[in-house]
């Protein structure tokens, strides 16, 4: 593949310029983190997961999650609920704000959120899960998809995967995007790419594969090796947008033409500059941190570099000190000991 007229794949009348997917991640994916993801060549980006009763009850919190920027689209948002009257709903008010694709979430494994029927739980309610599509496919728009996440099954034990995806696509999804792990995994262990593979042989809508791709050679395995029509990617992108970038070097055949990156130290401060301008000196600040420390990870000196960044109460200081961490010449450098400690 090569040159700017590759396109990836397209969902419903959606059409993705990359088949590189940012996946939704609670606390993780707000806009800031979106723009830089989309800038490093996602061809797709995703919300947090919103709950439907939060968002219709006019929740603060998940009024703001809602905040679409119109240079990131395509955007996913995701719903979180199991009631298909509310999840509908809830539905509409994404499309309103802006929301290119409505994704259910079928995969989430917390346990207050499956004790309420809700994410993975789903899955051992299929008749449930159908009616939800149903019912948020009448709800909004023709030209918008409604897509939804799902896991391996409930555990290794239990072979759900492509029954479920199968009754989805028959409910009404644009595609499924398959995480492989079990809902009994949480986070743990290795992702089961395999069950990819079957979902993909099993229906006709794109699959998104999704589950341990942390670079571009690992994307285009996980494409090679399962046939998905497009790869999602959540850890390996926390501190690293980048991540995207190399994914599209790697799918043009290694070539970087028109997709130059700039530095990790001035998409670190990007990052806490949009972070302020969004979110407020304060809250900014502190949503800031946790993606400072995930940005100087594996840096010289990166234990003492967190630790102050967990410290510095003025944005100036965390700017200075992700500069001076992150420069490429950081290597050489001694971290100043007299930058600003409020
Ligand atoms: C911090 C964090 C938050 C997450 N939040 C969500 C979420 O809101 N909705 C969802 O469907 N998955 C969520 N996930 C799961 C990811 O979307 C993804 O399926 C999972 O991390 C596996 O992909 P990876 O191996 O590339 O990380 C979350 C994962 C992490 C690490």
């Amino acid at each position: 593949m090569a040159g700017a007229a590759v396109m990836g794949p397209s969902i419903g009348a959606v059409d993705l310029s990359s088949p590189f997917i940012l996946a939704p991640m609670a606390g993780v994916t707000d806009l800031a983190f979106r723009l830089l993801c989309k800038e490093a060549g996602a061809g797709l980006v995703s919300t947090e997961m919103i709950s439907d009763l939060a968002l219709l009850a006019g929740s603060r919190r998940s009024r703001a999650l809602l905040l679409i920027s119109p240079h990131e689209h395509p955007v996913s948002s995701q719903l979180c609920g199991s009631r298909p009257g509310e999840m509908a709903r809830a539905a509409r008010l994404l499309v309103e704000a802006g929301a290119d694709i409505v994704d259910l979430n079928m995969g989430c494994p917390a346990p207050k959120i499956v004790g309420n029927r809700e994410g993975a739980a789903l899955m051992r309610h299929p008749q449930l899960a159908c009616e939800i599509v149903r019912a948020v496919r009448e709800s909004v728009p023709a030209a918008v998809p409604v897509t939804a996440k799902i896991r391996a099954g409930w555990d290794p034990g239990d072979p759900s995967a492509v029954p479920f995806a199968q009754a989805l696509e028959q409910a009404g999804v644009s595609a499924v995007t398959v995480h492989g792990r079990y809902r009994d995994q949480f986070y743990r262990g290795q992702a089961d790419w395999g069950v990819v593979r079957e979902v993909k042989r099993a229906v006709r809508v794109p699959v998104i594969g999704n589950g341990d791709v942390r670079s571009g050679a690992d994307a285009m395995r996980m494409i090679e090796e399962t046939g998905c029509d497009a790869v999602m990617i959540g850890r390996a992108v926390l501190g690293n947008p980048a991540v995207f970038s190399d994914c599209i070097r790697a799918w043009r055949g290694g070539s970087d033409a028109g997709h130059e990156l700039p530095a990790p130290d001035i998409v670190a401060v990007r990052h806490l500059r949009m972070s302020l301008a969004l979110k407020g000196p304060d809250r900014g600040l502190v949503e800031m941190r946790k993606h400072a420390a995930w940005y100087v990870a594996g840096v010289p000196g990166a234990a003492r570099l967190r630790d102050r960044l967990m410290r510095v109460q003025d944005p100036a200081a965390v700017e200075a000190l992700l500069t001076c961490g992150l420069s490429p010449c950081a290597h050489t450098l001694k971290l100043p000991h007299d930058l600003p400690l409020c």
